[in-house]
Formats: structure tokens, sequence, C-alpha cells
């Protein structure tokens, strides 16, 4: 093994080091970087990091030397020092140093490196270079005269996520960084420029101006919006959540967050917040009520209730709910928002266990050699595991996809499936029948070849199952465009198949923080709450016109009597439905335990203080349960009813188990043929806008400002467009078959399949349609 020599002290290289940065890095040894960032590739152009090396005649860029058996390295020695206190001087030339008006100071890697490498004053009289600003949108504020060059930023965009929206232009003197031509930056993990940026070039806009570095306390929370389990550190000033940056955590998160997880934290200072609890009075208006009359209201209709809760809801929410419906002899909370094929859990039974997981350690994505997109659009759904997929899928990882619709994928795809009008399961089975033929009769289940007996693959099928029985390890990974299709339960029952005469493994992407949690919780002893009627619906922490895609959800809450909302977000439509409103504390303020989607359970304690009256959810069930005169749910600490929540759900490091061939059991029905579209008739593919997808993103200012969030347009094939002579700029009219219907703008997408229509969901104004109905067009003249 080589050894070399820095500042006097031996050291054997270990595998994976390969320059004097991170050796050096590894011993502790302190070297200024400014381009060097360890997770992007070297770019060498800054020089700041020069250090002495034995038998060279000119310092060396320790971030691009690679380091020798027998190398000699000096980084305190008086060449390395004249020679970083010259790049430091070039660097100072054009530097505007105004660090009291910057959002930076306190905390810039300029300003550090400056204050010990740099002169009291500059030799240089003539008039610094100024850059005009661009406008990068409502996450992102630019201040370039203090860009110093080390195009980190665009190295993210390029290496990491995949969208390159940040480049260079011009030279030396005239060289700019920006977007080319002013626009938003469009990537969902933009905000990682921020961090990366070693200056205030780039800073945080919501976060612009208001606090400095000094004056917020750091604490350790995590992601309260995907399953990931993202490490966050949250600054506060006074109780009050000021920014939120990413805890580097290599298993999981690695150095990065979605923008989603750094700009959500403004929803818990919105106008939509509820502090206090309210009534609704006779003649249906809201009044303000104290805490006791709120619950005395609740515990009086509480008898015969049914509860629809958040997947973000904590473990220690689930638990107790839990316990007060059993008490109650209610059915099990429903957590399965937007699902609304609920048949996969008789069909399956014989296959395998269904967990809403990935199936895999997150760090173990690169380990496949091949994954299955299936029905997911990754990047919105989630945002920071893509990183890691296109991590995968740049080194040896095949990917295959089956959408809907052709949707943006930042890596490379071997195939990606667009069946028209949402037949997703029709294109599985082909690809499942064409594995079947390749494997051969031993080794599928007898019955698989009676159902799919009407499939006959295509030959594109056939080359995706050629690589797909070639790879040796391979994860099929259902998305949430899956979850949401009526034929779910076949795609889960035809992905099985494949996984079991392949090998393979089969991974659900969960919807929310703690969607797998919340399964483990619930005994899922009936596949959809109880039809009895209900005199109470308890909503927790959702917005049904939003959040629930089965219309049951919405026509229980209808017909109910009393619709108790425990949420921390007012939303009109809870303000139309519900009879009492409790103000529960949303996770930053709050705590709790998420299982995130790899089985990890993480507890952390609140970070923020909470608004007006609004209480940790726990306490409150606590509370309920101690009005009802439960003995058992008397807890006085966070810590006592994670620890109780945590026992109910066991041990989950144990995978689910295996698919048991002999008494699989196929789906009788077949819907595998194609079924044939009424020539005016469109598939509803209905992806959740990522901002939208729970009321703490909802009400986030600035997320709602940008693209993803505007109002949905309907997206449609160029020749649906021709089809209907739609004209540029006309509004449409799409009506289902109830006879609701929506006005919309829309626009040609060659991404959108013939006979389907792309409409975001997660908008009160497109709630009304219920994913994959059909809709029919008129143009409004
Ligand atoms: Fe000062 Fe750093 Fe801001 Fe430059 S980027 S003005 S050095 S705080
Ligand atoms: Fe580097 Fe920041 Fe300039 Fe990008 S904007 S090149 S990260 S200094
Ligand atoms: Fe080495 Fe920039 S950090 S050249």
């Amino acid at each position: 093994m080589a050894t070399i020599e820095i500042d006097g002290k031996s050291v054997e290289i270990t595998p994976g080091q390969s320059t004097i940065i991170e050796v050096a890095d590894q011993m502790g040894i302190d070297i200024p970087r400014f381009c060097y960032h360890k997770k992007l590739s070297v770019a060498a152009n800054c020089r700041m990091c020069l250090v002495e090396v034995e038998k060279s005649p000119k310092a060396l860029p320790a971030c691009a030397t690679p380091v020798s058996d027998g190398m000699k390295v000096w980084t305190k020695s008086a060449k390395t020092r004249a020679a970083q206190k010259s790049v430091m001087e070039f660097l100072l030339i054009n530097h505007p140093l105004d660090c009291p008006i910057c959002d930076q100071g306190g905390e810039c890697e300029l300003q550090d490196v400056a204050l010990e490498y740099g002169k009291d004053a500059s030799r240089y009289t003539e008039g610094k270079r100024s850059v005009a600003d661009q406008n990068l949108g409502p996450l992102i504020a630019t201040d370039m005269t203090r860009c110093i060059h080390c195009t980190r930023c665009i190295r993210f965009g390029t290496e990491i996520a995949g969208l390159a929206e940040m480049g260079a232009t011009g030279r030396g003197e005239h060289m700019r960084i920006g977007t080319y031509i002013e626009q938003n930056v469009a990537s969902e993990v933009s905000g990682n420029m921020i961090d990366v940026c070693p200056v205030g070039a780039l800073t945080a806009k919501p976060y612009r101006f208001t606090a400095r570095g000094w004056e917020l306390r750091q604490s350790f929370s995590v992601s309260p919006h995907d399953a990931l389990g993202s490490h966050l550190s949250v600054h506060t000033r006074g109780g009050k959540v000021m920014r939120v940056v990413p805890r580097e955590a290599d298993t999981i998160n690695e150095n990065w967050i979605s923008d989603r997880d750094r700009f959500s934290y403004e929803g818990l200072y919105s106008p939509q917040r509820l502090t206090e609890p309210m009534l609704k009075n006779a003649s249906g208006q809201w009044e303000v009520v104290s805490w006791s009359s709120a619950l005395s209201a609740v515990i009086e209709r509480s008898p015969s209730c049914q509860a629809w809760v958040s997947p973000s809801a904590t473990l220690e929410e689930g638990y107790l709910l839990n316990s007060l419906l059993q008490h109650l002899q209610s059915a099990p909370f429903e957590y399965r928002l937007r699902q609304q094929d609920f048949s996969a859990q008789k069909i399956t039974q014989s296959l395998c266990e269904i967990r809403p997981s990935l199936g895999i350690a997150v760090a173990d994505i690169k380990a496949q050699s091949a994954i299955f997109l299936v029905g997911c659009d990754i990047h919105q759904e989630q945002p920071v595991l893509a990183l890691r997929l296109r991590q995968a899928a740049l080194a040896e990882t095949k990917v295959f996809a089956l959408n809907p619709f052709q949707v943006e994928i930042r890596f490379p795809v071997k195939q990606q499936f667009v069946p028209e009008a949402g037949h997703l399961s029709h294109a599985l089975a082909c690809i499942a029948k064409a594995i079947m033929e390749i494997v051969g009769k031993h080794n599928c289940p007898p019955n698989a070849w009676d159902w799919l007996a009407d499939i006959h693959p295509e030959p594109e099928h056939i080359d995706m199952a050629k690589e797909w029985c070639a790879s040796p390890n391979t994860l099929i990974v259902l998305g949430a465009l899956a979850i949401a299709h009526p034929d779910y339960s076949h795609l889960l029952s035809l992905v099985q198949l494949i996984a079991h005469i392949t090998n393979g493994r089969v991974g659900l992407l969960p919807i929310g923080a703690n969607h797998l949690g919340l399964s483990l919780l619930s005994k899922q002893k009936t596949a959809q709450s109880s039809k009895a009627p209900v005199r109470t619906q308890w909503l927790w922490g959702i917005d049904p016109a939003i959040d629930c895609i089965t219309p049951d959800c919405l026509a229980q809450i209808s017909e109910s009597e009393c619709v108790v909302a425990a949420t921390a977000f007012r939303s009109e439509a809870l303000d139309a439905r519900a009879h009492v409103y409790l103000p529960i504390a949303p996770f930053y303020e709050s705590g709790g335990t998420f299982v995130n989607m790899e089985g990890r359970v993480q507890t952390v304690n609140p970070v923020a203080t909470c608004q007006g009256e609004a209480k940790p959810g726990w306490k409150v069930l606590r509370v309920i349960g101690n009005l009802l005169g439960l003995s058992d749910l008397r807890f006085d600490t966070l810590q006592s009813v994670s620890k109780a929540a945590i026992a109910e759900i066991g041990d989950i490091s144990t995978p689910p188990k295996a698919i048991n061939t002999d008494t699989w059991q196929s789906p009788t029905e077949t819907v595998h043929k194609k079924k044939a579209q009424a020539k005016d008739n469109y598939v509803c593919i209905a992806p959740m806008a990522i901002y939208r997808i729970d009321a703490l993103s909802r009400s986030a200012e600035a997320l709602q400002n940008t693209m993803a969030s505007s109002t949905p347009i309907a997206r449609l094939h160029p020749e649906t467009v021709k089809a209907h002579q739609l004209q540029a700029g006309q509004a449409l009219k799409l009506t289902n078959a109830r006879g609701q219907h929506i006005h919309c703008a829309y626009e040609s997408d060659i991404k959108v399949p013939h006979h389907s229509i792309v409409l975001n969901a997660g908008f009160a104004h497109t709630a009304q349609f219920i994913p994959y109905e059909t809709l029919t067009i008129e143009a409004i003249t």
C-alpha cells in the first residue's frame, strides 16, 4: 500500500483516495479550496488549494494532484502560503467585498479564507467588474458580481441533477455564470446550488436578509414530505424556523435535499395556518373556542367514527389514533388516500406481503443490475432518490420505465414504454409474458400461463425481456401513477410475477413521509374502511378534496353528521365540510417518528415553537383518550409514546415474506386485453404536482410561486389538438362521465400518448377528476 507524508505525518493511502486533498481531509489537515467539492468532479480552476510538493518546482493544486508512493507535501510551508496568498489576491481583484450587506456574511467560504490569506489592502486601484443579475425564479436569489467562477453550481446541475441549467459564457474578464437565456431554474433540487456556492452569489430568496448565521440555532430533523427520510438541519431563531438545509447522511440523502424539503417551512407561517380550535355554529359560521369546548364537541360525537389520515402523520399519531379507534370499535384508519383499487389485498395474499417500501436499502440502488420503474415519475415523486438512481444509471444499472405518458427522466433509460390511454397493465402483461417465454415453463406458476393466454408480446417487449433476464440483480419499483391506477391490483400481481420468475425484488414507493410506518401500524384487517354508516369522520392532516382520490372518502364525508378536522392548515374544502377544527402542530413543531422507505425508524424532537394554540397531535389524542377514560393512552412525553409506537410495529428488518409459487393464484379477471377507447374519450392522467403533495408544501409561498405549482393546463397529443381543431390560446371544457367539468388552457405535447390527457392533480381546480377516468374535450369558442 502506498504511503505519503503530509506536513511531516506519514499516512497510508486507503482505497478511494486518489488526490492530495482527499488524503489531507481524511487526516484533518485543512487546505483552502473553492472549486473542489467531494461530490463533484474536479475542475481545478480556482487554484486556492495550491500546496508545496517535493520535487515540484511550482506549488500544485491539491484537488487535482494524484498521490503517489513516497510523496511529500507541505500545506503550511512558506512556498504554499505565498502561492495561496497570491491566488487570494487575484480572486479579490474583482470581488466586491460587501460582506456587511451580503446575505452570505458570517458563513462565507471566501470571507473565511480571505481573513487568513488576504491582505489588509488591495494593490489594485482599477474599477471592479460588475455583473448584471438574472432572475432565476422564486427560490434562488443572485448577486453574480460576487461569483468567483468556481463552477460548482454548473457541475451540480450537469453531474448530480442531470439538468444543465447553469453554464458559463464568455472568457476571462467577460466570463459570466448564468442560465444562458434568462429563465427560472426548473430542477426540483435546484436549492443545492445555494449550498455548493462558496460565496454569496446564489442565496435562498425566502431566507434572504432575514437573519445572520450566528443568530440561528441548528437542530436535527428529517424530511416531512417524501419517505426517503432525508436528514435536515433546521435553523431557528426564537423558536421560529428561518431556513432548512441538508445534513450529510451518506446512506440516505448524501449532501442533497429537494427544494420541497428546503422551502416548505415557509408554510408554517402562512395565512392558512390554523392556530386556534374552532367550531362551526348553527348558522354555519366558524367561531374560535377553547380547547376544552372543542374537545367536548369531539367526545360527544366520537362513538361510531372513521378516520382518514395523512400518510405524513407521525408514527405516534398513528399509534394513538389506532388505539383510540380500536377502543371505539371503529375500522382502522385509512391512510391510502391516493389509491382507488383495493382488491390487490386479496389477490396477492398468496404472493407476498405488500409493503410500501423500496424493498432494498437506498444505498444499495447502485448494486442493482436492472431497475424497472412502473407508473413512476421519479424526479417529481422522489427527487432525491432520483439522484441515486441517476448515479446508478450512469454507472452500470440498466433502467427501464413504463408510464402512462413519457415522463422526463434525467438519466439514461434503455426503454420507456408509453401505452395509449393509460393501458399500463396490458403493456406490463406483454413484458411479463415475454419474460415467461424466456425462462420457460418450469420456472413459472402454471396458472400464470392461463392468465396471460391472450397476451402477445411485441418485439419491444421481447427486447426488454431479454435484457431483464440477463440481469442478475433486479428491482421493479411501482410509483404513484401505478398506485393510483384502477388496475393497481393487476399491476402489482404482474410485477410480483416478474420478480418471482426472475428472482428479483419489488418496491412500492411510499406516498408521504410515513406511509410505511402507518401501514405497519394499521392491521389492514379490512381492505377499505367499513361501509357501515358512521356519525363522525375524522380527518387527520388532510384536505379531502385534494388529498383523497377515493370517491368513497368525499361521499362519506359529505353524508356524515360531523366532520372533525385535526389539521395545521385551513382550506376552502375543510371550511365547507368540517364542523370542528383542531389545530395540530406540523412535524417541525411536534416532533415524532417516521419510518422511511427502507424501514429505517427515525425519531426527532420538535425543533420549533407551536404557533398560537396549536398542540402536537400526540398530545391532542392523549387528552381525547383521557377524556374517554382510556388508561392505556396516558403518555407524558413524546419519548414514551415513541417507544410504545415503535414496539407496536415490531421488527421490520425482516424482509417481506417470499412469494409462494405453490399457492400462487393469478387474478381471475383478465383485464389485459387493450380496451377499445371511444374516439372522443380521453383518459385523464393525473400526476400529483410536486409542491401540492401535502398541506405544508401547499402553504409555502415560494414553492407555490414556481412554475410547477401554476394552474394546471391540459397536455394533449398533437393529433388530439388537430382532431379537435384547437387554436392557440383557446380554452377547453373537460367533462367526466359524471357530468362534472372544468375549463382550462391546453398545450400540445408529443410526450402525451393518444387518447390521453395529462392534467396535474393536487389543485382544487382539477380535484373533481379521478385519475384515469374518461373525459371528453370541447373547445370553448
Ligand atoms: Fe463577503 Fe463572502 Fe459576500 Fe463576498 S461573498 S461579499 S466575501 S460574505
Ligand atoms: Fe461558483 Fe457560486 Fe459562481 Fe456558481 S455562482 S460559479 S457556485 S461562485
Ligand atoms: Fe483546487 Fe480549486 S480547490 S483548484
